[in-house]
């Protein structure tokens, strides 16, 4: 019989129970389940509404099935519909009769929202350092490359020389703020809706500091409806995945186009390339098209979850189980994706050449050329002008600034110099741009102690 079967005179349909349950996918919360339950029992125990023994006997019971389930002794059943009753059940199998007291001032409804906030909790704290394992790899590529020139593109065109340091930095930041979202997502998520009841809280004098105590909660709920209803955390926390989608989609695309045969900046290890069926000469990069692929599906996961919680009345209803699939795959599939694609940047071999006879091709150190005259006291407007006709002139020629003569120069400007071609100089390019957040190399080693400093202080 189920354990609410009381008012009912018939059997589920099996479909109305395959449809329903939810036992296939939140039988992952089962540790939580009974970290809860351990100290819902214990706090009922220290109350009186169980006896010493009574609590005693149930905690011990709860302790040998997560043994049993550790061990895969344990087969959950469809009819028990979720986790929470599966675990009941067996506890009653188990210790008998007494094992019916641990609900008592409990509801199924706070009871999986402190189940899915201690399972979100423990994500949390391994998503954030997945995260910053991903940024020392790009820190560590960032300081093997401050010298690496390469192009850097607004458009996709070539635009400016950067360095492969300085690009890296980029993604640092914004990783950097990712692992800033999951930590605010933790830090407003950390409260205990345990005793909040099915929507009105309990008559039972619970005491709900000491389960919060024992469950690790910074703080307790302080409305019952919302304790139950409040699914917002996992919509801050499948935004801030989604973030973590879009830099890594976006970081997967760069590697994508950089392998290609056309710019072979770089050349990823065998160990995270895939080949062709037919193809015998191809490699390709499996890893950053489906981590750029898997983006998509944690977006969908966000906006299913908004969706299915904008039109809900207070309190529970039963749309909130979907919020577990959703959560489930979002972080399962962040977590895949970080830790594979920290490896797979980590062991790819760049091509420096490459990237240094790219950056020297397509003008890059224009802007250059016509900062040297507004130096030189030209309006920077009229710089960008005698620059912009002669770089027609070198299409025209098929040469590049660097290499056209003094006289050349002189005839579209009288302020240039000699020093010109030292001034338009790849390396001078990087290094002169000085500013804080620039290329230069000194620049960038000041980012990294900062990078490295935040790294040691957030541990
Ligand atoms: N499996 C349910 C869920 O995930 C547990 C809560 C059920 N509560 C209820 N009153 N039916 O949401």
């Amino acid at each position: 019989m189920k354990l609410w079967g009381g008012r009912f005179s018939k059997d589920s349909n099996p479909l109305m129970e395959d449809f329903h349950s939810s036992i296939a996918f939140d039988q992952r919360l089962y540790k939580e389940d009974i970290e809860g339950s351990i100290a819902h029992g214990t706090m009922l125990g220290s109350i009186g509404v169980l006896s010493e023994e009574e609590a005693q006997l149930i905690v011990r019971g709860l302790k040998e099935i997560l043994q049993e389930i550790e061990e895969g002794k344990i087969e959950f059943s469809l009819e028990a519909e979720d986790i929470h009753m599966n675990i009941e059940t067996i506890l009653t199998e188990k210790i008998g009769v007494v094992a019916k007291k641990l609900h008592t001032g409990r509801s199924r409804n706070d009871q999986v929202a402190t189940d899915l906030r201690l399972y979100v909790k423990k994500e949390i704290t391994i998503l954030k350092d997945l995260v910053l394992e991903l940024i020392k790899v790009l820190v560590d590529i960032s300081q093997a490359h401050k010298k690496t020139i390469m192009p850097g593109y607004t458009h996709l065109q070539k635009a400016q020389p950067i360095t492969l340091a300085h690009h890296m930095l980029a993604y640092v930041e914004m990783l950097k703020r990712d692992h800033g979202r999951l930590e605010d997502t933790f830090q407003r998520m950390d409260v205990m809706p345990l005793g909040s009841g099915a929507l009105a809280g309990t008559t039972f004098p619970l005491d709900r500091e000491y389960t919060r105590k024992l469950l690790g909660f910074r703080e307790i709920s302080l409305n019952s409806l919302d304790g139950v209803s409040d699914r917002d955390y996992l919509v801050e926390l499948e935004g801030a995945l989604s973030l973590i989608m879009v830099h890594l989609s976006r970081l997967s695309e760069e590697i994508i186009i950089w392998s290609t045969d056309e710019f072979k900046f770089i050349s990823l290890d065998d160990a995270y390339s895939t080949g062709s069926s037919i193809m015998p000469q191809k490699k390709n990069p499996d890893v950053t098209e489906l981590i750029r692929g898997k983006s998509g599906r944690v977006f969908g996961h966000l906006m299913a979850t908004l969706a299915m919680l904008k039109g809900l009345p207070l309190a529970y209803n039963k749309d909130m189980q979907e919020d577990k699939e959703a959560v489930f795959d979002a972080i399962d599939t962040v977590k895949k994706s970080l830790m594979i694609i920290a490896p797979t940047i980590g062991t790819m071999t760049v091509n420096q050449e490459k990237m240094r006879y790219e950056a020297a091709k397509g003008f890059t150190n224009a802007t250059d050329a016509a900062d040297y005259l507004a130096k030189a006291g030209l309006p920077f407007r009229e710089a960008h002008e005698v620059i912009g006709k002669m770089v027609a002139y070198c299409i025209e020629k098929g040469e590049s600034l660097e290499e056209l003569t003094i006289e050349e120069y002189q005839g579209f400007s009288p302020f240039f110099k000699e020093d010109i071609y030292q001034a338009i100089s790849l390396m001078t390019c990087v290094n002169d741009r000085k500013v804080t957040g620039g290329p230069n190399i000194k620049v960038v080693e000041s980012h990294i102690e900062i990078i490295n400093k935040w790294i040691e202080e957030i541990k």
